[in-house]
């Protein structure tokens, strides 16, 4: 078995590079060990868990992974903020083989702002509609949802870049689009800063090298557009400095299924579960989010974050991510054997004043002032992210003055909602730059399962 599975790589290595595909390479979701996975309290139904996630990411993700692409450019060390690095056709590439008549994908690498405000590369994608007379095309920039927190589990990677429900929704209506990675996805550089505001600047300084890249053909003016981790970025980025100001052409943004505030959410996960009022379903999805949620601690607090609530086990398991590079489903695969009991020291402890503290810094709803208007979505069956913790942020956002608008639309979850509010969303896109009022209170609407 081992020589024939052997045998055939071999084979296909050859066939790649017959093709000219020498530089064909994988960059996430490796093989693990089994010593490896046994150190790491990963015994056999762990390990095939694994086996089985990383089939489906590497059908995601690819094992075709440009480094050259990807490297840091040799002229970043000379530049700020909003520049351009890199720009590359997508040119008779399967990853874009689904995309509408006359659209042009391009990759791009350019400068943006660590949390600290040092510049730092990162890669994405700028996506054209077909050009009318070379008139400008009014531009969105999306935030993508999670991924994985390693730089092989970029969504500019995806071997169909146009089987995403967002940003490509978007260009179909004819507007341009530029999706960031996000810092450490795709480029290494830095590492990625799950959940932090390091995303926010991210997306905006995309913007802008996208602009440096097609001076003419893009409006001065942009919306934002983000889907679950992307969602609670535009929020974070409805209230970022930088786009108070009416000369950052900022217009507004669509935050779905947003995650806020991490502490509080996972302090209610906890003490539902705790109460015994989750399903299994819910239970197992949060559990899911543990690995991603403690790394990204870990990195915000490096030497600092030690998981608290979490026993040995899981912080164990959790290491293994990093040594097979893993993105999404393998991620939270390393979850999906275990129970609470499993997972947490004890149940009735929720105290973890780093993730609080994380919370205090990151979080968007806490007082900052958002000029230009904000539409927050949520499925009332979204059991990642829980509609109450949005309707919390909503709530704070507007008792501190800005003015929102929040539709829930009924029994959508949340990845569904993506797709089936996309007439709302894209209308809300239409309005700003068709400078339509949004109105001066904040409101709240529910869209019924049979209407949709
Ligand atoms: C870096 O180099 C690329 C390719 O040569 C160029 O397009 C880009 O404008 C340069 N960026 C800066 C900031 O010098
Ligand atoms: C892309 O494919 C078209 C049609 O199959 C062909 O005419 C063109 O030369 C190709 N372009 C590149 C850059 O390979
Ligand atoms: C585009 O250019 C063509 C040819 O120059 C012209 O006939 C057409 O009216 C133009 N369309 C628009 C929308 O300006
Ligand atoms: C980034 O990846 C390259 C190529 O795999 C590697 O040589 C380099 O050490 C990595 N850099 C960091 C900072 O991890
Ligand atoms: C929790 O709910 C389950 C199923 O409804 C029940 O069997 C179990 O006894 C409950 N446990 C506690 C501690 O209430
Ligand atoms: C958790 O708290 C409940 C009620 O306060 C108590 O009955 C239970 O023993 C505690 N469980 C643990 C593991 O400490």
């Amino acid at each position: 078995m081992a020589k024939y599975a052997g045998s055939k790589l071999l084979y296909l290595a050859t066939a790649a590079m017959g093709l000219g595909l020498a530089n064909s390479q994988q960059a996430s979701n490796f093989d693990v060990p089994t010593e490896v996975a046994e150190s790491h309290s990963c015994d056999a139904l762990c390990q095939q868990i694994i086996a089985q996630m990383n089939v489906l990411d590497l059908g995601t993700f690819g094992t075709n992974f440009d480094f050259d692409f990807y490297a840091t450019a040799a002229n970043f060390s000379e530049s700020k903020p909003g520049d351009l690095l890199k720009l590359l056709p997508l040119r008779n590439s399967s990853a874009i083989s689904n995309a509408p008549e006359g659209v042009t994908v391009y990759k791009f690498q350019y400068t943006s702002a660590a949390v600290d405000g040092a510049p730092v590369p990162v890669t994405g994608l700028i996506a054209l509609p077909p050009a009318k007379n070379d008139s400008r095309s009014n531009l969105v920039a999306f935030a993508h949802g999670t991924t994985g927190l390693y730089r092989g589990c970029a969504p500019s990677t995806y071997t169909q870049l146009f089987n995403d429900d967002g940003w490509p929704r978007a260009v179909a209506a004819g507007y341009a689009v530029v999706v960031s990675d996000f810092a450490g996805l795709g480029n290494n550089y830095t590492e990625h800063l799950y959940l932090s505001k390091a995303q926010a600047n991210d997306v905006y300084y995309s913007v802008l090298a996208a602009q440096k890249a097609f001076p003419q053909r893009l409006s001065p003016e942009w919306v934002s557009l983000g889907h679950s981790q992307g969602g609670g970025v535009t929020w974070q980025l409805s209230e970022h400095k930088l786009v108070q100001d009416a000369s950052s052409g900022y217009l507004g943004g669509v935050a779905l299924a947003p995650p806020t505030k991490l502490s509080d959410q996972f302090q209610s996960a906890l003490r539902n579960i705790q109460s015994n009022s989750s399903t299994a379903d819910q239970i197992q999805t949060f559990l899911t989010t543990i690995p991603p949620t403690t790394l990204g601690l870990q990195r915000y607090f490096p030497g600092d974050y030690d998981a608290p609530l979490l026993t040995e086990k899981v912080k164990e398991r959790v290491e293994l991510a990093g040594i097979g590079q893993l993105c999404l489903y393998a991620l939270g695969g390393l979850m999906l054997d275990l129970t609470p009991n499993d997972v947490f020291l004890n149940l009735n402890n929720t105290d973890d004043s780093l993730m609080q503290k994380f919370q205090a810094l990151n979080s968007p709803a806490q007082g900052d002032p958002a000029e230009k208007p904000l539409l927050v979505i949520h499925g009332s069956a979204d059991i990642l992210v829980s509609p109450q913790s949005s309707k919390a942020s909503f709530d704070a956002s507007c008792g501190y003055g800005n003015i929102l608008h929040r539709t829930v639309y009924e029994g959508r979850d949340h990845g569904s909602v993506l797709k089936d509010s996309s007439t709302e969303w894209i209308q809300f896109i239409a309005d700003r730059f068709a400078g339509k009022d949004f109105g001066s209170t904040c409101t709240e609407s529910v869209v019924g399962g049979s209407e949709l």
